[in-house]
């Protein structure tokens, strides 16, 4: 496995555990970060073995966002010639399953990597904003648009134009994150989860999730008509017949990927 500066990687079974590892910047998203988390995530992509992942931070941070520090000295024209931030959608092109297990902070990019996964478990001393504009910017990463999505204008407007933070009940209540557990068991928990999911024919999970993220993209009409296409799609696979086989038999199944 590659040998990484600022991200640890671990193999639990079927589930990759991906953990941000930089204490000492509240596990700030810098270049290298994101270098580094595209290698993994496309690693995991690519590892038929590895049918789930798992991204964490520390207990005090999931992550207080993207490098201030990296970002200060940058004008218009760096940011524009480079594309800054457009490397993340690497990350969102991720065809397989991933879970954000969020402690702590997941402030600005940390909340809008958060929001990229496919759905956020939260600790209880999770904490989500978008506090940007103290810093006299915006979300740059895809939060104005997901957090929308997520919650809905009112509450997505109020944090991006204050900055506040939301704890994890109201979070859990706006629709930002599928379930809060207690802080200490949030590995366990989203570990727990991902095995639940890594247990699955793989192909239907990317399935699954393919049409979920359509319903962003698409009008009801067409992304119902998605939906059907790829569920008879399924029917070609060899997991369809071994599932409903399985049901039948009364036994649980047991996955080719094909
Ligand atoms: N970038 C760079 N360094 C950061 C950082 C960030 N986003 N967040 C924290 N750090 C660093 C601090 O500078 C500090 O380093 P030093 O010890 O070298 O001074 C270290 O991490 C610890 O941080 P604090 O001393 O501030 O810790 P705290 O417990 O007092 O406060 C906090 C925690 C409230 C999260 C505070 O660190 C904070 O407000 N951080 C910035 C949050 C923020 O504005 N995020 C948005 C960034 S911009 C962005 O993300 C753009 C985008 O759209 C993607």
């Amino acid at each position: 496995m590659a040998n990484y500066e600022t991200i640890l990687v671990e193999k639990k079974g079927a589930v990759t555990l991906v953990t941000l590892n930089r204490p000492q910047a509240l596990n700030a998203l810098n270049s290298t970060v994101l270098t580094e988390l595209i290698d993994a995530f496309a690693a995991y992509d690519a590892d038929p073995g590895q049918r789930c992942l798992v991204l964490t931070g520390s207990e005090k941070a999931f992550a207080a966002g993207a490098d201030i520090k990296e970002m200060q000295a940058q004008g218009f024209a760096d940011m524009y010639a480079s594309d800054f931030f457009k490397g993340w959608e690497k990350v969102t092109a991720t065809r397989k399953p991933w879970i954000a297990a969020v402690g702590g902070f997941a402030l600005g990019g940390g909340c809008e990597v958060a929001m990229m996964a496919d759905f956020i478990i939260a600790a209880d001393s999770a904490k989500f904003g978008q506090p940007e504009i103290k810093l006299g910017v915006s979300p740059g990463m895809g939060g104005s648009q997901r957090l929308t999505w997520a919650i809905g204008k009112a509450k997505a407007m109020e944090m991006c134009l204050t900055g506040r933070m939301m704890g994890a009940e109201e979070a859990e209540r706006s629709g930002l994150v599928a379930k809060v557990v207690p802080a200490a068991d949030l590995l366990n928990e989203a570990l727990k989860t991902a095995e639940t999911i890594a247990s699955m024919a793989p192909l239907a999970a990317i399935a699954n999730k393919e049409m979920v993220n359509a319903a962003f993209e698409m009008g009801l009409a067409q992304g119902i008509n998605f939906e059907r296409r790829l569920f008879h799609g399924l029917f070609g696979t060899e997991d369809q017949k071994e599932g409903m086989t399985a049901f039948v038999d009364k036994r649980p199944g047991n996955w080719t990927g094909r």
